[in-house]
């Protein structure tokens, strides 16, 4: 029988803290005005002490179950997208995995940093695809915070904490693409589910956006480094790029997407990916002006906004699209 998997919950969580702009400027030579002009950021949340990356992928996975209504013992597969992970290893997924009460099942991260959570979504898709999975949680976790330079005003500026997840679970059936209207043994989830995914990266321009550590390097955990002006050009281009071959490979165009829900790194990136593919910005879920940059977490976290607040409704086509380092990029398609 030929499975595909449909998204059934969603769920997010934001640290406590939230660090504005001027109170940012009170500690680096920056200012509100210069970080809205060019990034649109105004604020954005900070983890606590002692607050780890795998304690706010944790709520943010319970948020999605519950939104699911499926219970964590029904999960074979818990899968972090993060570039922060509590250790170096084991997994933080193992960690959720635990603290969710299962004990059954398969738990590991996915590094792709901003485009993780479309990397692990797209990993889970095929997982349940090929049916190695019924029930996955797909979680984007980070505490960026931790592996800023908080001296240096060109990136400390840029990046917030938090989580996102979504539950995808199996159904039977091809791609909704391939089935107009469905077919009647779809029952309540007629016609739902990922329709494709993408993904690309281009390691020759992995020193545009970098750490300058790590295990085997430096042996320290290290700091973001980022030429912007590089990671803006690239970035514009190469998600006006995914966004048309997820379009082309379903046969759709621009004005078929009822929502965009982009990686939120900078909303004059946002203004001009919605340029290029000449799509209203209003249809672009945005919230950067509120969280920052929280790399992988940053989707599955507009998502959920757009979800919770009636803006994506059953039977929206939603496209997903994200850019980061590595140079790593990607997108997902799905009928809601
Ligand atoms: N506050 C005040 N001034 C700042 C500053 C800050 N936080 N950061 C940089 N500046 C200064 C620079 O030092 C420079 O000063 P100079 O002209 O005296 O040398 C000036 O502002 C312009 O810097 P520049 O880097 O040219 O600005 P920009 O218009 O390219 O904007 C970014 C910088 C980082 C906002 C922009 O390049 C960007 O968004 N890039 C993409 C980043 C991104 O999205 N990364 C993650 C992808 S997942």
């Amino acid at each position: 029988m030929t499975k595909r998997s449909i998204i059934l919950g969603c769920g997010s969580y934001l640290p406590e803290r939230i660090v504005s702009n001027a109170e940012l400027a009170e500690t680096v030579d920056t200012s509100d005005e210069w970080i809205v002009e060019r990034t649109g950021i105004k604020q954005r949340h900070i983890a606590a002490e002692g607050q780890y990356t795998s304690d706010l992928a944790l709520k943010a996975a319970e948020r999605a179950l519950a939104h699911a209504g499926v219970d964590a013992k029904d999960i074979d597969m818990v899968i972090v997208a993060t570039t922060t992970p509590d250790n170096t290893f084991p997994a933080t997924a193992t960690k959720v995995q635990h603290n969710l009460g299962m004990v059954n099942g398969a738990a590991f991260d996915v590094q792709a940093v901003c485009s993780g959570f479309i990397y692990a979504l797209s990993i889970a898709d095929n997982m349940i695809k090929g049916g190695q999975a019924e029930n996955i949680v797909v979680i984007g976790a980070e505490t960026f915070s931790r592996i800023l330079d908080w001296e240096d005003r060109t990136t400390c500026v840029l990046f917030g904490d938090g989580a996102g997840a979504v539950v995808l679970q199996a159904a039977n059936g091809a791609d909704p693409a391939s089935q107009p209207g469905g077919s009647a043994d779809l029952g309540d989830n007629r016609g739902r589910g990922i329709l494709s995914t993408h993904l690309h990266s281009d390691g020759s321009t992995r020193d545009l956006l970098y750490v300058d550590g790590g295990p085997s390097s430096t042996q320290t955990v290290g700091h973001v480094r980022m030429v912007g002006k590089e990671v803006f050009r690239h970035a514009v281009t190469n998600l006006a790029g995914i966004v048309h071959e997820t379009l082309d490979a379903n046969g759709l165009s621009p004005a078929d997407i009822d929502w965009v829900v982009p990686h939120q790194a900078n909303k004059r990136i946002l203004d001009g990916t919605a340029r290029k593919l000449k799509l209203p910005i209003e249809r672009m879920v945005v919230t950067v002006d509120r969280h920052a940059n929280t790399s992988a977490a940053s989707i599955p976290l507009a998502l959920d906004e757009a979800v919770k607040d009636g803006r994506i409704q059953r039977g929206d086509l939603v496209l997903m699209e994200a850019m980061g380092g590595g140079l790593t990029w990607g997108s997902a398609l799905v009928r809601w």
